[in-house]
């Protein structure tokens, strides 16, 4: 594997940045895919529920054909989303997701949220009505298939995303092909100090999303207490950027790796895709102080509560056990 990378607790190796693609415009994703593995990335991440693993895909499956990549160099992510966590739909699912990228054996497979729905949902966007609530059985009858689906050589390492500390504790003490990967969302204004010690002690590698504050989410990640100054516009990072002649988006990206977790930063720009990698760039650091200046930024500020997800009479805060609310 090329370029710096993060050991998984299965000795398989993970490219510490990777390319999120979560509401990437079709029309540009294409590009900026290629763009970005021209650019150096080796790490792309998708989703089922993202409806755009055959867009990635065929991106992937051009730069291989042009000689820009090989598979073996490129660690692919994707999700099982909620509508599938039932385990007769897992397989399926899976095959689908290979299908659609058809790159060979998906790198790291996470289960996108820990709850799901009806098993015969109404189609997209899904009622909120029709969610079930999280059950660590309903968890680990999917997992058995995700384990079945390594077995088979359809998957490579498994992971899971929006998992609480107490709902990974439960999975990792009865998994068999322990998850890998718990995928949060993670930037300056939600450092999850606790919650990443946490998960090096358990040996799961933390991925991060909205690394630069997902300057334009969507509605459902916006709140009314959302500060003014955001990470990327904060004077503190901007003034880190200018003492080392780089960009605030640069020091975020070196801020996430520096404290060992592996920021997902999603751009269809390519001169931000390339700008993005620079941020990796081994040949610059952060100092300490730089680096206790940025995560002083910690408000425990949360844009993606779920709370689009919370059936009547339930509060979004019960999805995150407790975890930085
Ligand atoms: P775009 O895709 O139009 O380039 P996050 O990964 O935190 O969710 O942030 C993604 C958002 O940040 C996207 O709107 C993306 O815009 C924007 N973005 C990506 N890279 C940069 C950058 N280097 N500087 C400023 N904005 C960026």
């Amino acid at each position: 594997m090329s370029g710096a990378s993060v050991r998984l607790s299965n000795g398989r190796d993970m490219p510490c940045l990777g390319l999120g693609t979560w509401r990437g415009d079709a029309t540009l994703l294409h590009d900026a895919v290629c763009a970005a593995v021209k650019a150096g990335y080796r790490h792309i991440d998708t989703a089922s529920l993202y409806f755009n693993e055959g867009i990635v895909g065929a991106a992937l499956q051009q730069c291989m054909r042009e000689g820009v990549v090989k598979r073996e160099e490129l660690f692919i992510t994707s999700k099982l989303m909620p509508t599938d966590m039932h385990a007769p739909k897992v397989q399926p699912a899976v095959r689908k997701s290979v299908d659609a990228l058809g790159c060979g054996p998906i790198d790291l497979y996470l289960i996108h949220w820990p709850f799901r729905f009806v098993e015969a949902p109404s189609a997209f966007p899904v009622p909120v009505a029709e969610r079930l609530g999280y059950t660590h059985e309903a968890v680990m009858a999917v997992w058995r298939e995700l384990e079945a689906a390594v077995d088979a050589g359809l998957l490579v390492s498994l992971g899971v995303s929006n998992f609480s500390r107490k709902k990974l504790g439960l999975l990792l003490a009865d998994a068999r092909l322990p998850p890998v990967v718990n995928q949060l969302e993670l930037h300056p204004l939600l450092v999850q100090a606790e919650v990443c010690a946490w998960h090096r002690e358990h040996g799961v590698v933390v991925t991060g999303y909205c690394p630069l504050g997902s300057p334009s989410r969507p509605p459902t990640f916006r709140h009314a207490d959302d500060p003014e100054v955001d990470s990327l516009s904060s004077p503190i990072v901007r003034g880190i950027a200018a003492q080392h002649g780089k960009s605030p988006a640069q020091v975020l990206l070196k801020w996430a790796v520096q404290r060992g977790t592996v920021p997902l930063p999603k751009s269809t720009t390519p001169a931000r895709i390339e700008e993005n990698y620079g941020g990796v760039d081994p040949t610059w650091s952060l100092s300490g102080e730089d680096m206790e200046l940025v995560s002083g930024l910690d408000t425990g500020h949360r844009y993606n509560r779920g709370a689009h997800f919370a059936r009547e009479g339930e509060a979004w805060a019960d999805l995150w056990d407790g975890d930085v609310l």
